[in-house]
């Protein structure tokens, strides 16, 4: 743990493992037989409570990766687990499509809400499917609807939200429905900048508040340093791996002028900048 006041609030969070990627590969078939190897031997473990950022290049398999997670799509070779230590005995339980203990939540936010339903009903729409009685989930909404700050929106569709609103509709939706770990593919990336920036300070603070194991997808290597508690950087695909993964032990709310941050950044850039070198070369050397 960290002696430079990570983590800064909140309970703390025993490091037993949580998410388990054992040697991982996907192999994406075309209808002509062709092949393309996404992500090969990919290995990782996630602990409770970690914000894992997954850095890499456009196009290296961050999404691929998410949604083998996410069980959206199955893996090729090795597993994906959740595992742990409970009364001296260790526990593993193999992912085998989707489920509540995974929470999506994406970057196209024009087509992640339910454009019929308020927001109100759209973060209430998980647990109505699931059957939970009113009075179990009403109190877990007022909770979650204040923590995303849309106390005053629960009425609103969501053609009459800005994109950082749905974005943070996407969030309570996924937090209301308690799953073990958030996964976010890049959800403010279409965002303006400002409101990105914000949104990622207030993420922070809710992963503080909640300690909520996220796994989070980003191309940003500032956006990767100013959430993560770990970070990983992807190699370019085909074949994609993870190239290294990198502790980040700042105190939060973090400053990108901090001077460790910079310290940090640089040495991210660094890794990441060969990454980006290889993905152009792929690109230009496609005929
Ligand atoms: N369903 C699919 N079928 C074939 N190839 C795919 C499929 N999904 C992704 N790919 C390929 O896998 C590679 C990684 O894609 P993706 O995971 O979306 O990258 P990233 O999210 O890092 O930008 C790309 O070359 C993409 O074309
Ligand atoms: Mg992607």
């Amino acid at each position: 743990m960290s002696t430079r006041g990570y983590p800064a609030t909140g309970p703390a969070v025993p490091p037993w493992t949580c998410l388990r990627l054992d040697a991982v590969t996907k192999v994406f078939r075309d209808t002509r037989g062709g092949e393309y190897t996404a992500a090969r031997d990919i290995s990782i473990a996630i602990n409770r409570g970690d914000f894992y950022c997954l850095l890499g290049p456009s196009g290296c398999g961050k999404t691929t990766l998410l949604n083998l997670i996410a069980g959206f799509e199955p893996v090729t070779a090795g597993a994906i687990a959740f595992a742990g230590e409970a009364h001296g005995q260790s526990w593993r339980r193999t992912i085998q499509g989707p489920g509540v203990d995974r929470a999506m939540i994406f970057q196209d936010m024009a087509e992640a809400l339910f454009p019929w339903l308020n927001v109100e009903e759209n973060i209430l729409f998980g647990p109505r499917m699931a059957g939970v009685p009113r009075n179990a989930y009403f109190a877990k909404f007022d909770f979650y609807l204040r923590m995303v700050g849309l106390r005053e929106d629960a009425h609103k569709f969501p053609f009459e939200l800005s994109g950082g609103m749905k974005q943070r509709v996407q969030i309570a939706r996924a937090l209301i429905t308690e799953p073990e770990v958030l996964l976010m593919d890049e959800p403010f990336a279409a965002l303006d900048a400002i409101t990105k920036r914000l949104l990622q300070q207030e993420l922070s603070r809710i992963w503080q508040e909640t300690r909520k194991t996220i796994v989070y997808i980003t191309h940003d290597l500032i956006e990767a340093l100013l959430l993560g508690t770990r970070v990983a950087v992807m190699t370019a695909g085909p074949s994609a791996t993870i190239k290294c993964e990198l502790p980040v032990d700042l105190p939060r709310p973090r400053s990108a002028t901090d001077p460790d941050f910079v310290e940090l950044t640089r040495r991210l850039e660094t890794l990441l900048h060969e990454e980006v070198h290889a993905a152009s070369k792929v690109i230009s050397e496609v005929p």
